[in-house]
């Protein structure tokens, strides 16, 4: 074990509506990186959660009848069961409108109004209710969100405000101080330039309606939703009452969020924190948008990718893939089914699949299903060595930089290279000649290829890895196995029991479709 600590975070989900594949893709970011760095041996505490308060979700809970508080439990019940189902591994799930989370809102909101950093005033301009984001006239697109295109609201009434433009400053000097705050470069240059042409002190706290964390000191105020929510990536951790995990995991390493809420992030977060005399957060990390096709997600156009349909289609791990290998870290990608069966079938069935079935029927065939012993290296089989030593270089290089499509390609190089040194050292005809020990040390060759890629996929795909495992023999757990110690060539014991063979990714057939 290392005692180095490992903290990843999503954004919070809002639960007015049911969650699509876009929100899956953010899971899955946070997942393979908290797995990743497991692997490393750090001491990871992943966290997700739900934003539960607001002018949004109150009046989704109305519109369908029921009480805020019925609602918002049933739907995050909803986020929590889909991140079971896409093999979710955070540590904690934080709902905002858990007492715990109440509780220190409340606190961090006495620390502002103590430091002076807030001070009450009224508000009139517009509201969009579905970004829950104050709007100036001039941001207003055609009298519409500029982000979501729906209508905004004329809101006059007695907010805190939050002296923003005291910090700002010192926000950008962070920002240029530090390169890797921000990733990708290009939200780091929208950041730069909002700050530049200057932000107006923000509210903080609503009177409209009831729907959030009172305000200890007005209780006629509550909390603005955005500030609730973003507090809840130190709440979690007991910042403000017995700091324990406070104390260990942050700053965080990561915040994942998607590229639309990158101001609330990067400036609004920060500014925050340094009037509340906290650490900033080591990165901010926004993700592009999946569209699907050409187009953005949209429920009111019926633009929708539903995970679990998507999902039982082509199996979930399948989906993680994807998302992982068709989208480029910061770019926004898009989903069609066409695009999915071609990954499928080309990486996972033929390249992959394809490799363990001939590989592991080799086992069973030649050997009794026990992985032999190797003897001396020969040209082919130093060659093969060589490509795994690249591959690993690359993939540990760019998994810790969320460079995951990277990993996958050098990950997907190895795998065509031991495609090759099947198809070059022919070991039926190995068989045939009985020459037994060059054959032995090929065989092995390539079980200890596979044994390898099983780890290095298992942070993306991890059941579907587990089952290779398992045809694979290998007694030890996957999830114990440690970043780079296994990962050297050679480790695999011979005379393993190989498992039951079954093809782990069946081509699909687009006609069936
Ligand atoms: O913004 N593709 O919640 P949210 C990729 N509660 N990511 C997408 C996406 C898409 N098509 N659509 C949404 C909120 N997301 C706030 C966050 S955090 C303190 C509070 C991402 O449910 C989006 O960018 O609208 C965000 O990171 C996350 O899903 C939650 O979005
Ligand atoms: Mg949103």
């Amino acid at each position: 074990m290392t005692d180095k600590n490992f903290y990843v975070t999503t954004a919070i989900y809002y639960v007015n509506e049911k969650l699509h594949l876009g929100h899956v893709y953010e899971f899955v970011l946070a997942d393979t990186l908290a797995r990743y760095h497991r692997l490393l041996g750090e001491d990871v505490f992943f966290l997700t959660g739900t934003d539960e308060h607001g002018q949004k979700v109150e009046r989704a809970a109305l519109s369908c009848g029921k009480k805020p508080q019925e609602y918002v439990d049933h739907m995050s019940g909803e986020v929590i069961k889909l991140l079971e189902y896409f093999h979710i591994s955070n540590d904690d799930f934080l709902r905002t409108t858990q007492k715990r989370h109440e509780r220190e809102v409340q606190k961090f909101f006495e620390k502002l109004w103590e430091n002076g950093d807030i001070y009450k005033g009224k508000y009139k301009g517009w509201y969009c209710v579905f970004e829950e984001n104050f709007l100036t006239e001039s941001q207003l697109v055609d009298g519409k969100c500029p982000e979501c295109g729906r209508d905004v609201e004329m809101v006059e009434e007695e907010n805190y405000f939050f002296k923003l433009s005291k910090y700002l400053g010192k926000v950008l000097e962070h920002i240029e101080k530090n390169p890797d705050f921000i990733i990708p470069e290009t939200r780091r240059n929208e950041v730069v330039s909002l700050i530049k042409q200057g932000l107006d002190n923000v509210s903080v706290s609503r009177t409209a309606f009831k729907w959030g964390v009172p305000l200890t000191f007005d209780k006629k105020h509550v909390s603005y939703v955005w500030i609730d929510a973003l507090l809840n990536y130190i709440t979690a951790l007991g910042a403000l009452t017995d700091g324990e995990k406070f104390n260990v995991f942050w700053p965080a390493d990561y915040h994942i969020i998607g590229k639309d809420i990158i101001k609330f992030h990067a400036i609004i977060w920060p500014a925050l924190l340094m009037s509340a005399g906290i650490e900033l957060p080591k990165c901010i990390a926004a993700h592009g948008f999946l569209l699907k096709g050409e187009e953005k997600l949209s429920k009111s156009k019926g633009i929708v990718l539903n995970p679990y349909d998507i999902a039982g289609k082509y199996g979930v791990d399948p989906v993680r893939y994807f998302l992982l290998k068709e989208i480029v870290f910061g770019n926004d990608g898009t989903y069609t089914d066409e695009l999915m069966v071609n990954r499928f079938n080309s990486d996972l069935s033929n390249d992959l699949g394809n490799l363990v079935s001939r590989v592991l029927t080799m086992v069973k065939k030649y050997f009794n299903g026990e992985i032999p012993n190797r003897d001396e290296p020969h040209e082919l089989d130093l060659q093969l060595q060589k490509s795994w030593e690249v591959c690993l270089d690359n993939y540990l290089k760019n998994m810790s930089d969320l460079k995951f499509r990277k990993s996958l390609v050098s990950i997907w190089s190895f795998v065509a290279s031991a495609n090759w040194y099947v198809d070059k050292t022919e070991p039926w005809s190995l068989e045939k000649k009985g020459s037994t020990s060059k054959l032995k040390t090929v065989i092995y060759n390539l079980c200890e290829g596979l044994r390898l890629l099983t780890i290095v996929i298992y942070p993306i795909m991890p059941v579907d890895m587990e089952k290779l495992w398992v045809q694979l023999g290998i007694k030890e757990k996957i999830s114990s196995c440690k970043i780079p110690q296994d990962l050297k060539w050679g480790l695999l014991k011979p005379g393993t029991k190989i498992g039951k063979i079954y093809p782990l990714f069946p081509r699909i057939n687009k006609q069936k479709l």
